[in-house]
């Protein structure tokens, strides 16, 4: 429950009310095709899928019969805070109002900012549900704890769209109670990419909903992810990427997908096994069993692992020492030392780049790492595997068989980190867009001494861990 937190670095986190347990929510129906038509590839892998589409799309501009519903969709997304979180676009309600949401595979609810939200909500654009026409309340209370804030409120029905898909019903919560730093502005939400095994609201997912019927041409979702970390002159938000549900887009990967299957078939989080870590070339212990466990986590910022193989990651690497105070849990080692980590799910090695390594320069030739020590007990995935692996790879998280796969980033992909010439996007669907705020303009972000690590997001879902890793 809500009280306590198993994980050893929260250090102030807000503990709400204990809510009642929710009741069982009515589930989404009913898939109908979106309003924006979408640019498509022509690269000869996607030719197929391409011609397809462009029939639909074509049918549908001109009036004719559709051939099929929209099948594979793309989101643009903005990478925030040099890399501390990544955020997508999606409209609710009718009439549609556009906001910008965390796209978080290690939690499964979807919740926005309620207009009654006040301390942790400011400056964020919040929902005003009288005003939809299609929403029905639930009236069930909602609420949620992540690594690092909760979220509270009630659940409703409303009609969600993004990346060209809409559905209809789809069960979310409107918040009023929201731990301050959780959101920042123009994020206004949440959007839960795991399993309905771990939703709050018991509700399918907004992704689920799709994957399992017949919306998606290809039963994935992918993610490409910008690095602007070691951009000294990345601004607060920049090009972070894309989302693409029903299709993975080979402009953006580069040989094959190695696709490993959560063990046992895992419907929870996303979990894959690490079975093997490399420091400098050097192979390190690493737990084994379900302590190997790993949840792959784009709403979190980092990496944690359990203590004695983060310790055993650190031994590779020379004048490396143990933080106290704010940085308990974390380690620091001198920033002259470029450290390459590799990771194995069972298959090939994946590296994590120097430039991911390195989190934060803390003056005097000393930096944080960004692999950090994380004791989650029996109540949570041992590793969680966060933004600072995920950036370094084209990922993919794959409905049946439940699985994720990794593939190179292409050289296009590559072009995009750290690139300023490229525009962070902006929300597209509905009729208001919540991003017109602009984003503070710090071409300063990473330099100096300033602690960030109160900008590290944790949002994989506490809530109801114990109950789901017992079943594993
Ligand atoms: C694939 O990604 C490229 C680069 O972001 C983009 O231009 C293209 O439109 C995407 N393809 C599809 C089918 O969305
Ligand atoms: C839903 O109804 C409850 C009362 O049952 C009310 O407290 C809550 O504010 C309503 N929520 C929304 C989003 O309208
Ligand atoms: C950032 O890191 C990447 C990957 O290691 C590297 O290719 C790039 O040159 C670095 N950029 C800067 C500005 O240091």
């Amino acid at each position: 429950m809500l009280t306590t937190l198993p994980l050893t670095l929260l250090a102030s986190l807000l503990v709400f009310d204990v809510f009642a347990t929710p009741t069982p929510a009515p589930q989404p129906n009913g898939i109908s095709m979106g309003l924006r038509r979408r640019v498509q590839s022509r690269s000869t892998d996607d030719f197929g899928v391409w011609a397809k589409n462009h029939r639909a799309g074509l049918a549908a501009k001109y009036g004719g019969r559709a051939v099929k519903p929209r099948s594979s969709g793309t989101n643009l997304i903005t990478n925030q805070g040099s890399d501390s979180s990544y955020f997508g676009s999606l409209a609710i309600g009718t009439p549609a109002v556009s906001f910008d949401v965390i796209l978080d595979t290690g939690s499964a609810d979807l919740w926005v900012a309620g207009s009654d939200c006040g301390e942790g909500c400011s400056d964020v654009t919040t929902f005003d549900s009288s005003a939809s026409s299609s929403l029905t309340n639930q009236s069930t209370a909602f609420e949620i704890t992540y690594g690092s804030g909760e979220a509270a409120g009630t659940l409703v029905s409303d009609t969600v769209q993004m990346a060209g898909f809409s559905v209809a019903n789809q069960v979310f919560a409107v918040c009023d109670e929201v731990s301050s730093g959780l959101l920042t502005n123009p994020v206004s939400g949440l959007l839960g990419l795991a399993w309905q095994a771990i939703a709050s609201s018991q509700a399918t997912p907004f992704w689920e909903t799709l994957a399992s019927g017949t919306a998606w041409d290809s039963p994935v979702m992918a993610f490409q992810l910008t690095r602007y970390l070691n951009q000294s002159r990345a601004s607060q938000e920049e090009a972070g990427g894309s989302f693409t549900m029903g299709f993975v887009n080979s402009t953006l990967y580069t040989g094959d997908i190695e696709y490993i299957d959560t063990p046992s078939s895992t419907k929870t989080y996303w979990i894959l096994p690490i079975t093997a870590i490399t420091v400098q070339g050097n192979s390190i212990t690493v737990s084994s069993g379900s302590d190997s466990y790993a949840a792959i986590d784009t709403g979190t910022t980092l990496i944690g692992g359990p203590p004695t193989d983060i310790a055993n990651i650190y031994a590779q690497i020379p004048d490396s020492s143990v933080g106290t105070g704010d940085y308990d849990g974390y380690y620091m080692y001198p920033c002259d030392t470029s450290v390459t980590v590799t990771v194995s799910f069972g298959g090939r090695s994946w590296a994590v780049s120097p430039a991911d390594f390195q989190e934060q320069d803390l003056g005097q030739g000393t930096c944080l790492g960004s692999f950090f020590s994380l004791t989650t007990g029996d109540s949570a995935p041992s590793w969680i595997v966060g933004d600072t692996f995920l950036k370094n790879v084209y990922s993919v998280f794959r409905y049946d068989p439940p699985s994720v796969g990794f593939a190179d980033l292409s050289d296009y992909a590559l072009s995009m980190n750290g690139n300023l010439d490229l525009a962070a996007p902006s929300a597209t669907i509905g009729s208001v867009s919540a991003a017109a705020t602009a984003g503070s303009t710090d071409r300063n972000a990473n330099s100096g001494t300033s602690i960030r690590t109160s900008s590290f997001l944790f949002t994989i879902a506490t809530t109801l861990m114990s109950v789901v890793l017992s079943n594993l």
